[in-house]
């Protein structure tokens, strides 16, 4: 074993020093720095000694090709990127209580089936588990229980006769190696235990689910390394006090990163939400000032989601600006071009900005609908409760066309929306054909200034600008 030395290691981002100070020199973060014994390096370079010659192989060369292991919960295979490829790892983030344990446990319940499953917990005793999967009514099912810590245990058993196909690690942070001297759930116990699960996980071909916690920064406890050593890493998200929880992928080696699942945490476990529009704009008043339904898109799947506004006068010198479920730097963005570009007075103005439901939106697609709501939150107008709204805005304050701009409206006229404000729709490359608008009025704009004219006159929101 490598010569150990005490050091100081940032909890945030794994870098280390060798005195405590109260802020760590690399990523900048206050009071992170805990004393950790970490290996010491190996002596610089190479030394003299030959390596061996690697071997080199053709692209094309024969792998065998194992199919992947489908849970057939839609939600999660299709964030998954249409299940779980053999040999691979998956680390689920999510914030304390937020239901990781329960989806790992429906999901392990539904790939028993068909695969050999093991759930080893490290937080819970074998009874809550147990507890948890008979409200979850998979008590049943053939997935292997085992209460462990020690990694050394684990991988002993991976590598055994009768290894599972899939295994459930629950948490990451519960794990310890024990030839480092460091407590469970520091950077350094963290990384060395997830590189000997994974190396195992990698040569016997098991899929490894990882749970991660999460920090108050949001981000998945431990060093970022943790991501980028694992193939695939799964946000599990949800606002306190909604049902709904949304898994989210932010990477995958194996799968588009763009998908997300929805679910609604029930009393016997987790139930998928097949559509989302419906529960997102469940809560909806018509007719209200500073509200406005965006047609966005999530992946490969349109949702259709209520964005709020709030314009009021400011008592401070400098306004504030809030938002929640989108990007503030946007909104500035947006703010800016209104102001700059329109005359849309703004400065003077606190501006308060809410996604619905508490789902996040990172299309800049959503950018017409927040101007929209904006606006219509200074005029006191609303936007017809019939309509939809997406595009881009750029600065000069040009609409410019989306992506899949007939998926959003077929959306929007499943829901019994009538009309869609939007821009022209690309004609050139690709579709050539303008989309089609199934039942849908389409109110197309070029300019930021036709929206504003809409606002300008209350009759004229109903009609306006090339409508069809
Ligand atoms: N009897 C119950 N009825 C309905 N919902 C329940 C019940 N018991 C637990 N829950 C839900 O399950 C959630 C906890 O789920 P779970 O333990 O899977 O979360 P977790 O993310 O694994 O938490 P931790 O971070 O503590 O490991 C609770 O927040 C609650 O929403
Ligand atoms: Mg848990
Ligand atoms: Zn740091």
């Amino acid at each position: 074993m490598a010569k150990s030395q005490a050091r100081y290691v940032c909890q945030e981002c794994g870098g280390v020093q060798p005195k405590w100070s109260g802020k760590c020199d690399a990523c900048g973060a206050w009071n992170s720095l805990i004393e950790e014994v970490v290996e010491k390096a190996a002596p610089k370079g190479l030394g003299g000694a030959k390596g061996r010659k690697i071997d080199f192989v053709s692209l094309s060369g024969s792998s065998k090709k194992s199919p992947r292991r489908v849970t057939n919960i839609a939600e999660f295979d299709r964030v998954a990127g249409g299940g779980l490829v053999p040999g691979s790892v998956v680390l689920i983030g999510g914030d304390p209580g937020i239901g990781k344990s329960t989806l790992l446990l429906q999901v392990t319940a539904k790939l028993s089936e068909n695969s050999r499953c093991a759930y080893v917990s490290g937080e819970e005793a074998l009874d809550q588990v147990r507890m948890r999967a008979q409200r979850l009514g998979v008590a049943e099912a053939p997935v292997q229980l085992a209460a462990a810590t020690s990694v050394r245990d684990i991988v002993t058993t991976m590598d055994g006769e009768d290894a599972p196909d899939v295994l459930v690690i629950d948490s990451i942070q519960t794990m310890y190696v024990d030839a480092i001297d460091s407590a469970p759930g520091t950077v350094s116990q963290v990384r060395a235990s997830a590189q000997e699960l994974i190396r195992v996980a990698k040569r016997r071909g098991i899929v490894l689910l990882l749970v991660g916690h999460v920090t108050k920064e949001g981000t998945i406890a431990g060093p970022r390394v943790l991501e980028h050593m694992v193939d695939t890493v799964l946000y599990f998200e949800g606002e306190r006090g909604h049902q709904f929880r949304i898994l989210r992928g932010v990477k995958n080696r194996f799968g588009p990163t763009d998908e997300i699942g929805v679910f609604e945490m029930t009393e016997i476990g987790l139930a998928e939400v097949t559509n989302p529009s419906a529960l997102f704009l469940g809560d909806r008043q018509d007719n209200v000032s500073g509200a406005c339904v965006f047609a966005g898109m999530e992946g490969t799947r349109p949702l259709l989601v209520e964005i709020q506004a709030l314009v009021a006068p400011s008592p401070y010198g400098t306004p504030r600006r809030a938002v929640i479920g989108w990007d503030s730097g946007r909104l500035a963005m947006v703010t800016a071009v209104l102001e700059a570009r329109c005359g849309v007075a703004l400065a003077g103005s606190d501006v308060f900005l809410n996604v619905a439901g508490g789902l996040k939106v990172s299309e800049p697609a959503a950018d017409l609908a927040v101007a929209a709501a904006l606006l219509s939150s200074l005029t006191g107008t609303p936007v017809p409760s019939n309509s939809v709204v997406f595009g881009e805005i750029g600065l000069s304050a040009e609409i410019r066309a989306v992506s899949h701009a007939e998926a959003r409206l077929k959306e929007a006229a499943k829901l019994g929306f009538e009309r869609a404000i939007m821009p022209e729709p690309r004609r050139s490359s690709g579709d050539k054909k303008a989309p089609r608008n199934g039942s849908l009025a389409l109110a197309t704009i070029k300019h930021l200034h036709d929206l504003v004219a809409m606002f300008q006159d209350e009759t004229n929101i109903g009609r306006k600008a090339g409508e069809a």
